[in-house]
Parts: C-alpha cells; structure tokens; sequence
C-alpha cells in the first residue's frame, strides 16, 4: 500500500484521475487488507473496498463505479475533487450558510457517519422526553427534522423547539418547514442572545457552529450551561471534523497553519467542554467520525 500511496500522489501532480486493476474484494471475502490470495497458481493482494475508499478519501478523490477487467480482478478509478467547490472558501458572513450558498446542497442527515452518530447523542440525551429545545446554528433545520422523524407526532408536538441563525435566507426555509406550531425561529446573532430573553431549555443542541469564528467560544458555552440549561437539561455539541468537497464528505478538520487535518483545536475544544461539563456534575461522552458529538446529561 506504501508503494501505491506513493504511485497515487505522484500520479495525481500530473492527472485528474487514476485508474488501476486490483483484485476483485469479493474474491477474498474476509481477509485482512494485504493479505495474499492464491487463485490457479497466481498470487494477489488482497483489500476491501472499504480500503479502497478510504484512499480515494485520502486523496481527496471521488472513487468511480468498479469494471470488471478479468474473471478475479476490477478496474478501480478516482477521479480528484474539485477543491475550489467549497463552501468554506466563502467570505460573506450572515449569508456564508445561506440558501445561495453551496453548504445549502449538503443534507448531513444523509450521510450514515453522521446520521448514526447524532442519532446515538439524540437517544442518549432521551430528546423525547424533553420540552423545551434550543439550537443555536440552525440553518434551514436538518437537525430538528430528525427529531420529528424519530418520534411519535404526539411525541413530537409536545416538544417547544427555538431556532437561532443569522442567515435570514436559512431561516426562511426553517420557519416552511416546521411550521407545525410548536418551533420558533430568530434571525439573530448567537452572541446577543440574552437580549432574546428566551429562559431555560431542557436541551440544547449545536452542531458545526460554536468554534464559528463570529463567536466567542469558552464564554459561549460557559453561558449556555448556566443561564440557558434547565436543572435536568442536557447538551448535544457537535464538531465537525471533516470538509465538505464536491459532494463529498472529507474526514479530517482543516486547520490554519496546517497542509494537512490537524486536530489539535479539535481536542482541545471538546476537552474544555467535556472537563467544564464534568466539574458541573453531567456524565459527557464523546462518539462519532466525521463529526465528534460531546453529549452532556445531568448526573442525578
Ligand atoms: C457550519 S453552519 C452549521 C449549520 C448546521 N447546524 C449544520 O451543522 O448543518 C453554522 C451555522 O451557524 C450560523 N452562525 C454562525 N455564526 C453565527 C452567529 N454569530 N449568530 C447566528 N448564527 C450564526 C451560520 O449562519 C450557519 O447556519
């Protein structure tokens, strides 16, 4: 793998694309990557097409529909990604996000890394149960959309759901959407929140926007924990650690300074929040992949 790794950066200076033959994965069903499969007298190496994935992900490439080439082997292509289709090159600020943007093409819900992982924080925190929500971050409202698709419409219209983003275009489509009665939403700034006068929430949830430049991050959060938590609420804090390229889903955090993902204000943010969060008596785990969530709820 060394020499192909190699062999694909020094391919990919030259090409858009890359095109190799390997053994076909079905074949060697259950080995390990690198593992030799014998087939009449010849020997191949054996990876998965989750490895295979996983380099083209690495090489910042789309992985193209495998062709058959022999009875035992499979034509493999990547294609690179165009770089420059990103959402986060964008210098506007309220409408950074907004429904113009190109971050308004992505629907996180849709991939399974993420799905599965802010599903877990959800059931964790027990959101059912819970009545009054905040989401600071709300976009056009993907991540109260998979609330009410995981309860019961009774469930659900007990829930009293607050929405907060500055991207008045975003907001627009949320207040469409949810319109059901129990959601409200604010085109407002998150760090002028206490002018909202919006009291106590049994949990607040967001994803992707407190380490937002525009923000202040430590004193944020601290205020959020205690002057916006209800006695028994809970916290669903979601960091991004991947990019969003030409439809793709890149795992690793882009930090300043760095070539490569580096993911050193990674950790340390979410150390902060999971420490303070410790010191205030909630149990704070942390899952995910391309997105880490720090879940916090009240030890009682
Ligand atoms: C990276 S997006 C994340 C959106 C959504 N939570 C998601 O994960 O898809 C950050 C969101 O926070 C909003 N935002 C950033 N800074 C803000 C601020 N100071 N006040 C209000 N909204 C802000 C942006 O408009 C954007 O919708």
């Amino acid at each position: 793998m060394n020499t192909i790794l190699a062999w694909a950066h020094e391919t990919l200076k030259e090409s858009d694309h890359l095109t190799f033959e390997v053994l076909n994965p079905d074949i060697g069903r259950g080995s390990y990557a690198g593992e030799s499969v014998i087939i009449d007298d010849a020997t191949y190496v054996y990876r998965s097409y989750k490895a295979w994935s996983d380099l083209g992900e690495l090489l910042f490439c789309r992985m193209l529909t495998p062709k058959p080439a022999s009875e035992h082997t499979i034509i493999l292509t990547y294609e690179k990604l165009d770089l420059s289709d990103s959402f986060h090159r964008s210098q506007e600020k309220e409408e950074k996000y907004g429904t113009a943007s190109r971050f308004a093409a992505i629907r996180k819900n849709e991939e399974p890394a993420f799905l599965s992982a802010y599903l877990r924080a959800l059931r964790s925190v027990k959101v059912g149960e819970k009545k009054r929500i905040l989401n600071l971050g709300i976009n056009t409202g993907d991540e109260f959309d998979l609330i009410r698709q995981i309860l019961s419409h009774e469930e659900y219209m007990n829930l009293s759901l607050v929405g907060i983003d500055h991207s008045e275009s975003a907001i627009s489509v949320a207040r469409e959407r949810f319109n059901e009665g129990n959601a409200t939403f604010y085109v407002y700034d998150i760090n002028d929140l206490a002018s909202l006068n919006l009291g106590r929430f049994d949990l607040i949830i967001t994803i992707g926007t407190l380490q937002s430049s525009t923000l202040e991050f430590k004193s944020l959060f601290a205020s959020l924990v205690q002057e916006y938590l209800s006695k028994e609420g809970a916290m669903i804090l979601g960091f991004p650690n991947c990019r969003w390229i030409g439809g793709e889903m890149i795992y690793g955090a882009k930090a300043p300074n760095y070539p490569y993902s580096e993911m050193s204000i990674l950790v340390k943010d979410i150390y902060y929040c999971k420490k303070y969060l410790q010191q205030k008596k909630f149990r704070a785990t942390v899952t995910g992949k391309d997105y880490l969530f720090l879940t916090g709820t009240k030890i009682v």
